[in-house]
């Protein structure tokens, strides 16, 4: 059997830079935690809370004079104010790519521009950058949602930089339509993003069966997931190797395997050498 590993996968640079970040901070026995999980990715963070680093849900949960670690999802800015209100260190671990994105959203709502954030509603990237945007600002998710974009002369639009590009482009045409006015767009999709979701249209044209690993609760995973799905229906969501069903292997000559930004490498090995080891090669 060929096993075939995404050329893109797993960690981007924004997560690893938001793990490395709290890892050190682990290291330098910081007393404090991260707000909210660090990452998509429950064994991580179990790791991480091992080593000290744990995850608390609001900032009432810090005493003073400890560090919040603020995740690659970003923060609004009354998250800022509000830990600094309370006396406490914060380590930024925004990616680089979601802190322009909220810069280009501020910047939209202050040139006049009413903004739209293309995204997932409950996603906390989303949720940091309409915060960002100002109090006007709206989320749109698909294309039913554009009725309820009011009607103005000027629209700055944002993207999720985790979104799917094929969505986006179809929200945007639609939206231009049903809402016609100038239009600032901010192409805000991240190149590892583009990048992974590229790989893996291509693993699954290329393969009878295909293995997405990532955190169930990882919007970028699912993307994967259904970028291959629809291209393999025999495309499988797992967190680790031990979810393997061997049935998945029946019949199957060339297997893809791909992962979301928050599946650290040591998982995508585990699953290869699970797969191998299965179809009965070495381990
Ligand atoms: Fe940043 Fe892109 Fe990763 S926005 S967190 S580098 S997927």
């Amino acid at each position: 059997m060929e096993i075939k590993v995404a050329e893109h996968c797993g960690f981007c640079y924004g997560v690893k830079r938001a793990v490395a970040l709290a890892q050190k901070a682990a290291t330098d026995r910081v007393q404090g935690a991260t707000l909210g999980p660090l990452i998509h990715n429950p064994q991580l963070i179990a790791e991480l809370a091992s080593e000290g680093i744990a995850c608390k849900d609001s900032l009432e949960q810090f005493a003073p004079g400890e560090t919040v670690i603020f995740r690659s999802h970003g923060e609004g800015p009354e998250t800022y104010a509000q830990a600094e209100k309370q006396g406490l260190t914060i380590l930024d671990a925004t990616c680089p790519n979601v802190r322009l994105a909220q810069q280009k959203a501020a910047q939209a709502a202050a040139d006049g521009y009413f903004p739209v954030i293309v995204g997932e509603k409950n996603h906390p990237e989303v949720k940091s950058i309409l915060k960002w945007a100002g109090k006007n600002a709206i989320c749109v998710e698909c294309i039913k949602d554009i009725s309820y974009v009011p009607r103005r002369e000027r629209y700055g639009v944002i993207i999720q930089t985790t979104f799917e590009l094929q969505k986006f482009n179809d929200i945007l045409q639609a939206l231009q339509e049903q809402r016609p006015g100038e239009y600032r767009v901010e192409r805000t999709i991240c190149l590892a993003t583009a990048q992974r979701q590229q790989a893996a249209v291509k693993l699954a044209a290329e393969s009878d069966a295909v293995i997405v690993i990532g955190g169930r609760n990882s919007g970028n995973t699912r993307r994967l997931y259904e970028i291959c799905k629809a291209r393999c229906e025999a495309t499988h969501h797992i967190e680790s190797d031990v979810e393997i069903d061997p049935s998945w292997l029946d019949g199957v000559e060339r297997i893809g395997i791909t992962a979301g930004a928050s599946t650290p490498q040591e998982h995508i090995d585990a699953v290869r050498d699970r797969v191998r080891e299965l179809a009965g090669g070495v381990a």
